[in-house]
């Protein structure tokens, strides 16, 4: 039975038909040069359109934004023209689209930065973790990620004005929003957790400060394109890329209720529940709690991602627990996932070996159900 992920539901402005979410997927297939959309990419996101709403894969705001190989960007005229054949193409078969406002912050390597600089950071702590980037043969590699430079305040006004311009470049191009990306241990995220920031002036020390790049983030980009356009994702407990909070109960609370101001389409937490790429001794036992806080002081629209399926989706949504679920995985690998998931189809498996990089396979390959 999924009677409650079939129901109706608002959010924003927009009449979603259930509740059925595809999550934000990097694919890292853009074209070169220019990280801009290709003819493959619009053919995924169109065969995914009956999502209740697509989130599309984390899209760097800027070239400084970047750090991965072959992720596209919402800075450049070609990418604005790109993506508005992608949101197109989406609209033509009905569906909805935000796009995900991505900059990396320290996950990066110089190879990605204008000027081979630094990757940027709120403080220069060693990063624990690899990027991937070109080698000289234009093959994908992993690549050791440097210890980052420390942001000026004037680099942080750059980078929130930046966030600002995306948002326009997004609704150009077509989209119905933009979702900021807060989570997974970027640049956002890096500011908010304790572990990643050590800075003495008005963005670290007090969670206060911590999250001040969020919330004038969400300031800039609420005022370019409304905030019932606006969603926000956080991974409270995340560990990725060296992430942890002191005080994530106080952290986290405080991020909801700030958030509560804005008027926002939805806030969109994801659940450590990544089933076979996060060990279990990882997840932080707080968690399970602190998602039920931040349910209780957020009064929008909540989505939750991480592990669901169709029954966890369906419980989840009769306990109040959330409002939509996101889908990932499942939806690399079932493109008409809400079909499946309503009529109780089964469902094809995600090859993991082609979720980074590569072409049509395990891209828009994966069958309808007959
Ligand atoms: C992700 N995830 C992710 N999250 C995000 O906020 N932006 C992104 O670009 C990506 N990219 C991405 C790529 C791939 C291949 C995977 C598997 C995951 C996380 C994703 O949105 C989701 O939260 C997790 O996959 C957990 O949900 P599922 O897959 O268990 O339904």
């Amino acid at each position: 039975m999924t009677q409650n992920l079939f129901q109706p539901i608002a959010v924003g402005p927009f009449d979603l038909p259930h509740r059925v979410v595809m999550a934000p997927l990097t694919r890292s297939r853009a074209g070169q040069p220019g990280d801009v959309p290709t003819g493959l990419n619009i053919e995924y996101y169109r065969q995914r359109a009956s999502a209740a709403l697509i989130i599309t894969e984390a899209t760097q705001i800027s070239r400084q934004g970047q750090g991965y190989a072959w992720t596209p960007g919402i800075y450049s005229q070609a990418q604005v023209d790109a993506w508005r054949q992608v949101a197109d193409a989406v609209h033509d078969a009905d569906g909805l689209i935000f796009m995900q406002l991505w900059h990396v912050g320290r996950v990066s390597h110089p190879s990605f930065q204008p000027d081979g600089a630094l990757p940027v950071a709120p403080s220069a702590l060693p990063v624990p973790g690899r990027t991937f980037i070109v080698d000289a043969n234009g093959e994908g590699t992993w690549g050791e990620i440097p210890v980052p430079q420390e942001l000026t305040i004037q680099g942080i006004q750059a980078i929130v004005e930046d966030y600002r311009q995306a948002a326009r470049k997004a609704l150009q191009a077509g989209m119905d929003g933009v979702e900021i990306h807060a989570g997974n241990g970027y640049l956002i995220d890096q500011f908010i957790n304790s572990q990643s920031n050590q800075r003495q002036d008005a963005y670290g020390g007090d969670y206060r400060n911590r999250a001040r790049l969020l919330l004038e983030v969400v300031e800039a980009v609420v005022e370019e394109v409304g905030a019932e356009r606006v969603g926000v994702r956080l991974t409270p407990m995340g560990r990725f890329m060296g992430m942890g909070d002191d005080t994530p109960e106080a952290t986290f609370g405080y991020i909801v209720e700030a958030l509560n101001r804005y008027g926002l389409a939805y806030l969109h937490l994801v659940e450590p529940m990544m089933v076979g790429t996060v060990k279990d001794e990882q997840v932080d036992p707080r968690w399970d709690l602190i998602i039920g806080q931040l349910r209780e002081a957020w009064s929008g629209v909540l989505i939750l991602a991480g592990g669901y399926d169709a029954q966890t989706a369906e419980t989840a949504l009769a306990n109040g627990r959330a409002d939509l679920i996101a889908f990932g995985r499942p939806f690399i690998a079932n493109p008409d996932l809400p079909r499946r998931l309503r009529e109780g189809l089964p469902l094809n498996l995600p090859d993991a070996a082609s979720f980074f990089g590569g072409d049509h396979r395990g891209y828009t390959d994966y069958p309808l159900h007959g």
